[in-house]
Formats: structure tokens, sequence, C-alpha cells
């Protein structure tokens, strides 16, 4: 049966990722609830999902405790009355598939969203519906790469020069079919991004254009060029609700 046969399930599910310890950030809260400008990274990083065209279902993947919405992190008002909050896994693949079993039923595409990439334009996400819409099974945003990348071995002696005009840097969100994803999970396998389950179940995935600011907050620099872009009016700040 397809989609268009049953308009009630064509709308687009979003599971953002937030589990991570961020123990290379040295925070005392887990890194999706340190503060960015006086808001949790978390914040920033949902405010793209409120505008986003077509959204039927938001998850948020969170560290065991927080799934709780009298938490304490949750004050402030600022959680979208319709997100579902579910206890993310030891890995981030875990943590994705907890969000995908909590996913409406209403969904026939799905993003998945690092919450560390808490600036990342809602441009980022609606050029990533629009392609998985047109009918790729999988997509996701990718830059240029300006280093010259090599591959090592284990003694770290170099065994390769990939060429550089081939290579992206990948960011999220990374969208799918919906069924494409789920059977992906299935496997049991884990990696570092979903694109590569799916590539290794023989999709083809396809890269589009990403954003600068999507880059992904890891460490005490990468914070503070957040709150430089914050404060240099380059990102705009939600409208919700301190957190
Ligand atoms: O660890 P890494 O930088 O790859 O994390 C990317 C994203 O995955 C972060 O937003 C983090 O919160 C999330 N994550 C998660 N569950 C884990 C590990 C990471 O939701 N167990």
């Amino acid at each position: 049966m397809t989609d268009d046969a049953h308009p009630a399930s064509r709308g687009v599910g979003v599971v953002v990722v937030a589990a991570g310890s961020g123990s290379r950030l040295g925070a005392e809260v887990p890194k999706a609830f340190v503060p960015l400008a006086g808001r949790a990274l978390l914040q920033w990083a949902v405010e793209p999902v409120r505008h986003l065209e077509g959204l039927a279902s938001l998850v948020l993947a969170v560290p065991p405790g927080y799934e709780d919405p009298g938490h304490p992190a949750w004050q402030g008002g600022w959680l979208p009355a319709s997100a579902v909050l579910v206890a993310g896994g030891a890995e981030r693949t875990a943590s994705v598939a907890a969000g995908l079993a909590a996913l409406d039923a209403a969904c026939d595409v799905v993003l998945v969203h690092d919450a560390a990439r808490c600036l990342t334009p809602v441009a980022v996400f609606e050029r990533v519906v629009a392609a998985v819409r047109a009918g790729a099974d999988g997509v996701v945003p990718g830059v240029a790469v300006v280093d010259t990348v090599k591959t090592v071995d284990s003694h770290g002696f170099v065994t390769g020069t990939p060429d550089r005009a081939s290579l992206r840097a990948v960011q999220t969100p990374q969208g799918f079919r919906r069924a494409v994803l789920d059977a992906a999970h299935a496997s049991g396998l884990a990696a570092t991004d979903d694109a590569a389950l799916v590539e290794r179940a023989g999709h083809r995935v396809l890269v589009v254009e990403g954003d600068a600011l999507a880059f992904k907050v890891t460490t005490a620099d990468d914070l503070a060029r957040a709150e430089g872009l914050v404060a240099d009016g380059l990102v705009a700040v939600p409208h919700t609700g301190r957190s």
C-alpha cells in the first residue's frame, strides 16, 4: 500500500538524541542540559523543530531519569507539550532506537537529530525532508572538508589519502523513509550515525548541503564558539521560557 493511499500516514517524525554524558565538555550536568546563553543546549536544538512544516511527532531521548516530565530540568515551560520523553541508551544507536520505538505511527519520514548540533537552522531540516519526499531512502546534510584527510593503520602509519573533493563531513538531522530506518535499526548493529546503518543495509544515501552552524558542541571551545554566535546575533534566540 502506498502512502498516497493513506494520507493520514504522511507526517514527519523527529527524534532528538540527547542522552550523551558530555564528558568531553567537563560539565556537571549531561551535555544537553548545559546552558548556552541561559538556555539548555536541548532547548536550542528543539527550536527549529517547532517551526518544521508537517511535524507529526517529536521524541526526545534523554539521560535516564530525565524522562520524568516533573524533573527540574524541564522547568521554564519550554518543552513542547506534544514532545514524548524516553530514556536513552548507553550508546547513541540505542538512544535512537528508543526514540524510534516511541514515534507516532502517523510518520512516514523520520529525522534523527543530535541535540549537540544545537544551532542547526530550520532550513537544513527542510532540505533534508524535501529530499526524502523527492524519493531518497536516506538523506544527510554535509559540508566540504577543508583539511586533507588520511587513513591510518593501528600503528598510525598512513594507508591512504582520499581525494578531498569526494569527502563530506556529515551533520544532522539525517532523514529517512521510516520503514528504511526501522529495518536498519532492527539489524542490532551500532554506528556513529544512522546513515551508516542504512548504507550497510544496501540503500543509497544522498548528501544535501549542510550548514556551518550545524557544528557539534563537544568541547568547551565549541561551547564558547556557540556563545559567540549567539552574542553576535547570528542565530535566532528561542522565544519560549528560559530553562
Ligand atoms: O557522543 P556523540 O558526540 O556522538 O553524541 C552525539 C549525540 O548523540 C548527542 O546529542 C548525544 O546526546 C547523543 N547521544 C545519546 N545517547 C548516547 C550517546 C550520545 O543520545 N548514549
